[in-house]
């Protein structure tokens, strides 16, 4: 084991308040009752980010974090400390150890890191809606749409599994419509283009197999110390609608997954959540109301999860509520609405009888903070002025050539890589459709539209054998439902708080 865990908790910086230098620590027994981090601009919301995400590595606790711009990527590389670096660690008493953390980059475009994949199964109607900014009407035939296939044993693994799905919906719409609900045809047209539209976005590179196994971004690797995935976001946040759905997904597959074990020792997994507001931005009422259950829920699975955005009014107060540890930066008070972020994010703070809270944010320097973290009983101490530690790994991003070397020596290099494609919704559809139009009219019929023709009457052959991959030791992770089922699944499927597959 490493250093840290000689200490009880993670060592973010140096508070003083006038008197004695006080160390601010976050105890790795109270991680798991969720963060904040934020701050305007260029105040240092990345490197706190970055001391984090490597301290939690150090203790032996896999993270995940999405990285915006592109400058987190330096978590994977050796830091190389300046004198102002090393006069700010001498500071605190703190000697630098220059090291990089154990790093997975990951990509859902599979450009600067392993591909992340989800099966449309698995994604469900209510984020899915999310990612193709449906409407109510529309997300209520998506949803009758995956109930349909949910029943009758059609896997939606991809985005052309979801476009047959749709059309098999809208063919047979008045059974459809008398058994589970109604699906007008419009609604179904503008999800097809909505459909489109993903894909003109490069989104569909998400969608299909093999799919994410979480167990593969919870591994600790030999010398103890705890994964760092860090999901490429740089082009992501052009799709910013995909961006938040998929970090969803994400939180809600690690909550359906994990089992309960309350309040451990230290987390077991630590999520960060980059560009925060994006979530909640237009969320309709409904899947903010979820959200804040799984935010409430995960953190007895061990899970922390830390959001960070500029200001802490982007969050909404439910959840806010819920975050116990907080990093404040510096805020500007310009606007009207500015002074009313500032306000938010000053009375969220147990008042410290040295200096005003409110002042104090606008007064912070880069890498300073007012940091309140939780103490052994649960309650948030006194806000302290606390100037934030300096990285170990580097300060700035890793370079092409040094990201294509870290996947290179990978742990999950290869089982990603290459897309697998098993017969889905798409080719069974496509096969019916066929022996529907032979029944009806055997000479005359052209052969049927789609990739995959299939000989009327005779079952069609898999395109591609599914890559195998699943040979793990913690296989129980995974759901055995989707991932050990045929072409067909032989009950309906069982759905969690976000719509999510449940174990
Ligand atoms: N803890 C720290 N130790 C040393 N330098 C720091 C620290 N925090 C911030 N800095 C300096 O400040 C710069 C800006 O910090 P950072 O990139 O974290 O800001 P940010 O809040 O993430 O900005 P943005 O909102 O634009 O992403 C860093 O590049 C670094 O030079
Ligand atoms: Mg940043």
């Amino acid at each position: 084991m490493t250093d840290a865990a000689a200490s009880p908790g993670l060592f973010l910086g140096q508070s003083a308040d006038g008197e004695t230098p006080q160390r601010e620590i976050l105890l790795w027994n109270r991680a798991n009752r969720h963060g904040v981090i934020a701050g305007a601009t260029g105040t240092g919301k990345t490197v706190t980010l970055q001391i984090m995400a490597q301290g939690f590595s150090e203790m032996g606790v896999p993270v995940f974090c999405a990285d915006v711009k592109g400058d987190l990527s330096g978590i994977s590389q050796v830091g190389t400390p300046n004198e102002k670096l090393l006069a700010r660690a001498a500071g605190m008493s703190l000697t630098l150890a220059p090291k990089a953390a154990p790093t997975v980059f990951w990509d859902l475009y599979g450009q600067k890191g392993h591909p992340v994949r989800a099966t449309v199964s698995e994604i469900g109607p209510l984020l899915m809606a999310r990612m193709l900014d449906l409407n109510d009407v529309q997300e209520g035939v998506l949803t009758v749409a995956f109930h349909v296939a949910d029943k009758e044993g059609l896997l939606l693994l991809d985005l052309d599994d979801l476009r047959s799905m749709l059309t098999y919906v809208a063919e047979n719409a008045a059974r459809i419509g008398r058994e589970v609900g109604n699906v007008a045809p419009a609604s179904i047209a503008s999800i097809q283009r909505a459909l489109l539209q993903l894909e003109q976005d490069g989104g569909d590179a998400f969608f299909g197999e093999p799919a994410l196994k979480l167990t593969d971004m919870m591994r600790t690797s030999l010398d103890g110390r705890g994964q760092v995935n860090v999901l490429d976001s740089t082009r992501l946040m052009n799709s910013p609608r995909l961006y938040g759905a998929f970090l969803l997904w994400l939180m809600s597959e690690l909550f359906e997954q994990l089992p309960e074990i309350g309040d451990p020792e230290k987390p077991r997994l630590v999520f960060f959540f980059d560009e925060a507001h994006l979530l909640f931005r237009d969320a309709p009422k409904p899947l903010l109301e979820k959200v804040e259950q799984v935010v409430r829920l995960i953190r007895s699975k061990g899970v922390g999860v830390y959001f960070i955005t500029q200001n802490p009014a982007d969050i909404p107060d439910s959840v806010l509520a819920q975050l116990g540890n907080r990093i404040q930066h510096a805020l500007r008070a310009y606007t009207p609405s500015d002074q009313r972020g500032l306000r938010a994010a000053s009375d969220s703070f147990r008042v410290n009888p040295a200096f005003d809270t409110a002042d104090a944010i606008q007064a912070l320097g880069t890498g300073e903070a007012l940091v309140s973290t939780l103490d052994e009983k649960g309650a948030p101490r006194v806000v302290a002025r606390t100037l934030i530690r300096p990285p170990d790994s580097r300060l700035g991003p890793a370079t092409d050539a040094e990201r294509a070397a870290v996947m290179a020596a990978s742990p999950v290099k290869g089982v990603y890589d290459t897309v697998a494609d098993r017969e889905s919704a798409e080719e069974i559809l496509t096969a019916r459709h066929a022996q529907t139009e032979a029944a009806t009219a055997p000479a005359a019929k052209p052969a049927p539209q789609g990739r995959a023709p299939a000989a009327p009457k005779a079952p069609p052959a898999p395109r591609a054998p599914r890559k195998s991959n699943r040979q793990t030791p913690m296989e129980a992770l995974t759901k055995s439902v989707l991932r050990t089922a045929g072409s067909t699944l032989t009950r309906e499927l069982l759905r969690g708080i976000l719509g999510g597959l449940r174990r």
